[in-house]
């Protein structure tokens, strides 16, 4: 993996903002990757880094990904990302309403929303500042994590369909049960899959085990459950080298972002027969409603965000296997076609870095 360093040298991004109270910690990292297509769309993650060039590296990855997303989906709009440093001692609130600020003094160049570790009460706290936000109450597109469970299942739907397999008796492992693993759960029962589940907060698999009859499987055990589809939904990275020889499902299909430590993991899995729906179009379904919202002041039908994400994957799995291709690669290849030929937006001739 590039170093934070070769990246911003390599300068795929538009903007980059550090964003600090006073002296002290870096508070957060604010990107926008890419607006060729419109403005920049992406939501604010919160967490501990282990020092603030992992922040960076997070935060233009993670933008990188939304620009992906909104290219592949054929939306008006572009990628964005706001990572704020979790750490002892952070006034949360503050970090919050000072993200709002920077948002709007974009002006409409980014609009933010929800990603792990943010909760409505964050969110509301940045729509004090700003009204560039996704806002969790009335005023707001909804339910954005429901959004995302929508299209990861509908997308689900189209993986178990790879491997000639229907949700009712299929048999899933759900690693994270926050907001997007724990809506995903409750429509795959709803749906009759079985369920393996495990969350490093011991109370959400407990949940989840009263609620959905689920099997609680110890952390370090998740990746590598016996079952059809391994549903990532908890944070990035997680299948390298080791977890994907190691891996046991016959399908992988999620919303966690940049599921992949690297690239080589993705060809390996696809070496292994094993069909990886891609990251970035599985929980595209808040970026397609948020975004929607925002732009045309119209709620997106959950009907239409699983239609089109069913769609989207069922295409990439079937070029996959016609192709010889990993399925990342092949969505990868679509995402910068449309870029490559979608006139410049005028936020793209007004870019600056
Ligand atoms: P969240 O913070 O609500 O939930 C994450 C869950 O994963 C938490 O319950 C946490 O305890 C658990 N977790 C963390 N590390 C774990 C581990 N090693 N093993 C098991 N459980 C672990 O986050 P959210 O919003 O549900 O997002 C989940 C993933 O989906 C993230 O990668 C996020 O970027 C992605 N995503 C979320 C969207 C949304 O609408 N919230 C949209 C698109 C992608």
């Amino acid at each position: 993996m590039s170093t934070a360093l070769e990246t911003l040298a390599a300068g795929e991004f538009e903007q980059l903002q550090l964003l600090r109270r006073g002296p002290g910690p870096l508070t957060a990292v604010m990107v926008v990757h890419d607006t060729r297509c419109g403005p920049g769309f992406g939501g604010i993650r919160c967490r501990r880094y282990a020092d603030p060039a992992a922040a960076v590296r997070d935060a233009l990855a993670l933008a990188q990904a939304m620009t992906l997303k909104c290219a592949i989906t054929g939306l008006p709009a572009g990628g964005a990302k706001t990572v704020i440093l979790d750490r002892d001692g952070l006034d949360r609130a503050a970090a919050f309403r000072l993200v709002g600020d920077h948002v709007e003094a974009m002006a409409g160049r980014y609009y933010t929303g929800p990603d792990l570790g943010t909760t409505d009460a964050d969110l509301l706290l940045v729509a004090e500042r700003t009204a560039f936000v996704a806002r969790p109450d009335a005023a707001g597109p909804g339910d954005l994590a429901d959004s995302t469970a929508v299209g990861v299942f509908a997308a689900l739907r189209a993986t178990a369909g790879a491997i000639g397999r229907d949700i009712d008796g299929l048999r899933v492992a759900v690693q994270g049960l926050g907001a997007v693993g724990m809506r995903l759960a409750r429509r795959l029962h709803a749906a009759g899959a079985r369920l393996s589940v495990a969350d490093v907060v011991a109370g959400r698999a407990a949940a989840a085990a009263d609620e959905l009859a689920a099997e609680v499987l110890p952390i370090a055990a998740i990746l590598g459950a016996d079952c059809d589809v391994l549903a990532p939904c908890a944070g990035g990275g997680v299948l390298d080298r080791e977890a994907a020889t190691a891996l046991r499902a016959r399908a992988v299909c999620g919303a966690a972002n940049n599921v992949f430590a690297d690239a080589a993991t993705g060809r390996l899995l696809h070496a292994r027969g094993i069909p990886v729906a891609p990251d970035f179009v599985a929980n595209a379904g808040a970026l397609l409603h948020g975004a929607t919202f925002h732009l045309t002041g119209r709620a997106l039908p959950s009907a239409q965000i699983a239609e089109r994400l069913h769609e989207l994957t069922t295409e990439i799995l079937q070029a996959s296997r016609r192709d010889d291709q990993p399925p990342g690669e092949v969505a990868l290849a679509r995402a910068r076609a449309r870029l490559a030929a979608t006139p410049p937006s005028p936020w793209f001739a007004r870019r600056r870095s």
